[in-house]
């Protein structure tokens, strides 16, 4: 069987370790001849991959492993990049939560004027990955969950259009985790059928792989909890801000009980609740910093002090199994359906064809095959027209230098009530971000 080398882009990601495990717990179906971690902050990276070197050796040893800073090192004779960078790292997250906040407006990683925020540090990084990987493996794949992923997707269809980058986000497949235990079973008994954008859909069926139709039985179940669970079995998803999260989803399903919604439609339909819900000084950032990365670089630390990662080791993010699924799909043409962000080409029928949008696909060898929606009916379409076409002006607006564009692209954002708060918010977000943006003229 073929062994497959892999070099994980945003090597010093809080998530590195996590998947590293999930990778190596998948081994009998994708087997690793190598393994690089790439950063451009060697620092930070450092911590985690001694830590990782140290696991491997107990572990794997045979797996060739490399940590480095140097593109030509980290994507020379690559199958595969996973890549999960954030530029500006959590610094810059805090700001693109605070920054809104203060404007009254919600504060978000990926949705309204920060994830915008976020979209337009990110099409710089992710180009420089795409570049990097097609000069040094042309037959390399790139699958992408760097966020904002809408953004970053709409960027590489017009930017690099050509180029073998999958672009896919774990909430269609966590949800479906959260429905199976709704349900009874498990996420690989079930199938879906989705439409939407990036954090913006709503599922229109889920059925066992047997036929049987749990459509109703989740409807019924998120009706009166969301998608909050009885028993946490997740490994991610977890803290008390994100429980809010699940559970808010009922309120989301009420507005259109014909489907059942992502969770992050909260951000678009309640920004009011959301923002009044929010704490303007400790946000989601603040969150994630003194949990998740604290957690993740202590045990780093503690396995470089102690010389081994045998107790007291990593977690596996075994959430992370999709990406696996998505890298054999590819390698093995298996046909998996896998919920993507791929451009619509009349998959959505009644939606533009240039969009970028989450549905079903069939992937395989040649990457994915989307699967037809039909048409969709007016009240998902006209939302989901008004939050693609800011995508659109954002991205165009980055490429031009325009702040024209980037403000009706702020305009336009469901979140934002008025042109004179996107202007306002917009001034603040382009001094916070000065050395990352495009300047914008
Ligand atoms: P993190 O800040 O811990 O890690 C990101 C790493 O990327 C940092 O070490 C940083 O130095 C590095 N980086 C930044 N710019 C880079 C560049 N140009 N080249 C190389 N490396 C660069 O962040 P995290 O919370 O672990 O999240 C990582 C990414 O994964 C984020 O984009 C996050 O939004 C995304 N994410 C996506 C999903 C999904 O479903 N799509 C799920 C979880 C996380
Ligand atoms: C979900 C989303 C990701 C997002 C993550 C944020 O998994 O699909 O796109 O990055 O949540 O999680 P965090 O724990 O960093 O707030
Ligand atoms: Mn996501």
């Amino acid at each position: 069987m073929k062994k497959f080398s892999v070099v994980i882009a945003g090597g010093g990601s809080t998530f590195t370790p996590g998947i590293v495990k999930m990778l190596l717990a998948n081994a009998e179906r994708f087997p690793m001849k190598k393994l690089v971690l790439y950063d451009n902050d060697a620092e930070r990276q450092a911590i985690l991959a001694q830590a990782i070197k140290i696991m491997l050796d107990e572990e794997v040893p045979d797996i060739e492993y490399e940590y480095t800073t140097d593109p030509a090192v980290a994507f020379t004779d690559m199958d595969f990049c996973m890549a999960h960078i954030r530029v500006g790292k959590y610094a810059m997250r805090e700001l693109d939560e605070k920054i809104p906040l203060k404007h009254g407006l919600v504060g978000q990683e990926t949705c309204g004027a920060g994830g915008m925020a976020y979209g337009m540090r990110s099409i710089t990084g992710m180009l420089e990955l795409i570049d990097y990987m097609e000069k040094y493996s042309p037959n390399c794949w790139m699958l992408n969950y760097s966020n904002p992923a809408a953004i970053v997707a709409e960027a590489c269809r017009v930017l690099r259009p050509n180029s073998k980058v999958l672009n896919i986000c774990d909430m269609p497949v966590g949800t479906l985790r959260r429905m199976s235990q709704i349900i009874g079973t498990t996420p690989d008994q079930l199938e879906v059928d989705y439409f939407g954008l990036n954090h913006f859909g709503w599922w229109t069926g889920v059925r066992g792989k047997d036929g049987t139709d749990y459509t109703d039985l989740v409807k019924k179940y998120v009706s009166e909890n969301g998608y909050l669970n009885q028993i946490e079995v997740d490994t991610q998803h977890t803290d008390a801000s994100w429980q809010e999260t699940h559970k808010k989803a009922k309120d989301i399903y009420a507005v259109d009980p014909r489907f059942l919604p992502n969770t992050y439609l909260k951000y678009y339909l309640f920004p009011d609740y959301v923002v009044e819900h929010s704490d303007k000084e400790y946000t989601r950032a603040n969150e994630v910093m003194d949990g998740r990365e604290k957690q993740v670089f202590d045990i780093a630390r503690n396995i470089i002090k102690t010389g081994t990662a045998k107790d007291n080791g990593f977690h596996i993010d075994s959430h992370a199994y999709f990406i696996v699924d998505l890298a054999c799909a590819i390698a093995f043409n298996t046909h998996e359906r896998m919920v993507m962000i791929v451009e619509n080409n009349g998959a959505i029928a009644n939606f533009p064809d240039d969009a970028m949008v989450e549905i079903p696909c069939i992937v395989g060898v040649n990457g994915p095959e989307p699967i037809c929606q039909g048409n969709i009916p007016e009240f998902e379409r006209a939302l989901m027209y008004q939050q693609v076409m800011s995508e659109k002006l954002l991205v165009e607006g980055y490429i031009e230098g325009s702040y024209q564009k980037v403000w009706q692209a702020f305009v336009l954002n469901k979140t934002i009530p008025s042109a004179s708060k996107a202007k306002e918010v917009l001034d603040d977000l382009i001094i916070a971000n000065k050395d990352y943006w495009p300047e914008l003229k």
